[in-house]
């Protein structure tokens, strides 16, 4: 059989799972029910509704398998209409789904609008409720699957998510056979740590790692780094901060690696364990009802980075105070970071540190590179880096070189096209935008950069359909 088609079977159902069932069915049939067990949805049903965005003046219409967006304009009549089908849902629907469509290149492009349990309705995504959001052509990229799903194909979470490979347990099926996490938290961090999730890259992945080869039992550490704002702890509360928040914990922090996740959490069924007591005997604690115990100290908050949903606080206090917001926080962080429960060497530090373009930050994030030769992200940082700094001919160099390692990374043909335009390249920058429009359609500022330098080549009817189509995916872009 030939490998790709070999992958893709592994990867279209829930092999993983079906191969455990057999002898390990209440397990599978538990887990294969809980949010982690449905955390993906193809062709998910969606309810008619529509939804009308004031801040950015957009209608969103749900029909039958798919999202339509349009304007209205002063005559009444619809403009900058879109229309997507609706492939893949995010999320279980414990607390929210976010939608997603598959192109015809395979990109899955998040939606902007999604469901939200608690008020059974329709908000904008998170991250969308602004004037000016990225509409329907932000990518899903990895980073995101590598916590909700079991593959980079979208999947729901299987068992080798925390029990790695099973190969030899197959063959051999028997205690000793296959990793058991039960001391470890790391194989739960792996997705439920997250210090920040808007304004800085929370975490660095190391050299030559690749988004899903972390594997269950090895050291988190050899994985990825990790960074928080170095203003915490602030009264800062998200989405995904179980791991984050339970470690700022008295009860974390002073029993000696005695408590993990697993110790409240059967992960296999989401039952949550009364535990408080096994650590704690004082009158109240005895006194008290053990299932009572968290609504008084991990009660549930809204979430500042999505703030239609209200998750379990697992920073455990004494007497927990605080407002819910009503409102998306986008105000950047500018500040320094700091390491966070992972030690960072000195050169990953200073690339997390790196904020204005200067001579000395290009130095760090060209030795970066030089330590990830494999990865284009880091050439595209330093690639704009350099169009700042006004080094075209080094950029168009090092964004080539991005291009050649992630052909799919339209960042990276931005950004070229941007380096040879300003050098007067102006042909072979039109034929990079035009290729970057072929294999990513949806995306605006590729149509807008592509006009902009059309017209500099006085090829101003292509220039204006290129603008047109920019408007019609982002209207209001500039
Ligand atoms: C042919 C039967 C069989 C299949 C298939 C099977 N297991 Fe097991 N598994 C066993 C037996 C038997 C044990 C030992 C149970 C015991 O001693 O109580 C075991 C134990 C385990 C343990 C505990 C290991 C330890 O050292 O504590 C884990 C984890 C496990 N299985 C996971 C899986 C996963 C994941 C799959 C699917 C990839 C799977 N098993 C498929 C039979 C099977
Ligand atoms: C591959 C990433 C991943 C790993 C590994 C992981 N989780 Fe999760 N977990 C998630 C995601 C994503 C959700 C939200 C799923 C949803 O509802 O859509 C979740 C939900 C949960 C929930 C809510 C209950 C539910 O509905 O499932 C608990 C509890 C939980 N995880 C505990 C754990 C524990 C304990 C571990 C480690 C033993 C762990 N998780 C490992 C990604 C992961
Ligand atoms: C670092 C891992 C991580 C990343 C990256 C991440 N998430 Fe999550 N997300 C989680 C975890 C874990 C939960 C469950 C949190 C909890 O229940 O405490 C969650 C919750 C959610 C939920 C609510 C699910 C439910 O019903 O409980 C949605 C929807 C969601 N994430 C969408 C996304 C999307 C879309 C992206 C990427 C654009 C993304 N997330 C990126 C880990 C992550
Ligand atoms: C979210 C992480 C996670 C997932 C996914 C997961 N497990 Fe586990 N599993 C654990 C942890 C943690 C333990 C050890 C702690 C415990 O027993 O509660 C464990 C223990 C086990 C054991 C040993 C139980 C015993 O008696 O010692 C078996 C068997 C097992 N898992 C099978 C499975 C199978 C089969 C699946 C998929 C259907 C699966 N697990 C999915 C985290 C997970
Ligand atoms: C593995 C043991 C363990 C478990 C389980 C545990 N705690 Fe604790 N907890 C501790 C330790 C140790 C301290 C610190 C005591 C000290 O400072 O002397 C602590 C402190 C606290 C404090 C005081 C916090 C502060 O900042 O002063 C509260 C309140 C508390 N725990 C509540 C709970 C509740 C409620 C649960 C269950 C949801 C729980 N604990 C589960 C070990 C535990
Ligand atoms: C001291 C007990 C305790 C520990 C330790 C603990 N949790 Fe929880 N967790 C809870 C309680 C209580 C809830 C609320 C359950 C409910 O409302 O049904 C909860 C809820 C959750 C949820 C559901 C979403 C939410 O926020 O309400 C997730 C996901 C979760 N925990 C993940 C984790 C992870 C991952 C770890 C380890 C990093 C962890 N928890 C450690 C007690 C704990
Ligand atoms: C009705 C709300 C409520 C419930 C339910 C509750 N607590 Fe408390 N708890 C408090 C308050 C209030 C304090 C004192 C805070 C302060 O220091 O002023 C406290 C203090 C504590 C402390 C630190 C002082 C001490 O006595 O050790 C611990 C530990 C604790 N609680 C554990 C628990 C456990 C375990 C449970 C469940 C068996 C529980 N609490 C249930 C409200 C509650």
């Amino acid at each position: 059989m030939n490998a790709a088609l070999w992958l893709a079977l592994a990867y279209s159902s829930n092999l993983f799972a079906d191969d455990c069932r057999a002898c390990h069915a209440a397990i599978a049939e538990s887990f294969s029910r809980t949010g982690m067990g449905r955390s993906i949805t193809e062709r998910p049903a969606v309810s008619p509704a529509t939804f009308y965005h004031a801040l950015s003046n957009r209608h969103y219409t749900f029909t039958a398998g798919k999202l339509k967006r349009h304007q209205v304009d002063a005559a009444g009549v619809e403009i900058n209409v879109i229309e997507k089908s609706i492939d893949v849902a995010i999320g279980s629907g414990n607390h929210a789904v976010t939608y997603a469509h598959r192109t015809g290149q395979g990109r899955l492009l998040e939606l902007p609008v999604s469901w939200y349990s608690q008020p059974k309705a329709y908000f904008m995504s998170p991250g969308y409720d602004a004037a000016n959001h990225p509409g329907m052509s932000r990518e899903v990229l990895d980073t995101c699957l590598f916590c909700h799903s079991d593959s980079p194909r979208p999947a729901a979470i299987t068992c080798r998510r925390c029990h790695g490979d099973a190969s030899a347990h197959l063959s051999k099926p028997a205690r000793g056979t296959i990793y058991n996490p039960k001391q470890s938290m790391e194989v739960c961090l792996q997705c439920h740590l997250e210090t920040v999730s808007r304004g800085i890259s929370d975490s660095i992945r190391q050299p030559g790692r690749s988004v899903f080869s972390y594997q269950p039992g090895e050291p988190l550490a050899a994985y990825k780094l990790y960074f928080d704002r170095a203003d915490a702890p602030q009264p800062r509360f998200e989405v995904n901060h179980a791991g984050y928040r339970l470690m700022q914990s008295a009860c974390f922090r002073k029993s000696a690696g005695k408590l993990t996740c697993v110790t409240c959490h059967d992960p296999h069924t989401a039952k949550v364990r009364d535990a408080c007591n096994s650590c704690h005997q004082s009158l109240h604690a005895r006194k008290e009802n053990a299932a009572a115990c968290p609504a008084c100290h991990m009660p549930k908050r809204t979430a500042q980075d999505a703030i239609h949903v209200a998750m379990t606080d697992h920073w455990i206090q004494r007497n927990p105070k605080f407002e819910n917001p009503r409102q998306e926080n986008h105000q950047p962080y500018t500040g320094p970071v700091v390491p966070f429960y992972t030690k960072a060497d000195p050169l990953t530090l200073a690339v997390a540190n790196v904020r204005e373009p200067s001579a000395a930050s290009a130095a760090l994030l060209a030795k970066y590179v030089e330590r990830n030769p494999a990865n284009a992200s880091a050439f595209v940082s330093l690639g704009k880096m350099l169009i700042q700094l006004n080094r075209l001919s080094d950029a168009e160099q090092r964004l080539r070189r991005a291009v050649t390692l992630d052909p799919m990374l339209t960042a990276a043909r931005t950004a070229l096209a941007v380096a040879l335009g300003r050098q007067g390249k102006l042909e072979e920058a039109a034929r990079v935008l035009e290729a970057a429009s072929s294999s990513n359609p949806d995306d605006p500022l590729v149509w807008f950069n592509l006009s902009t330098t059309l017209r500099m080549l006085n090829r101003a009817d292509r220039a204006d359909a290129a603008m047109r189509e920019a408007v019609r995916l982002q209207p209001g872009i500039r």
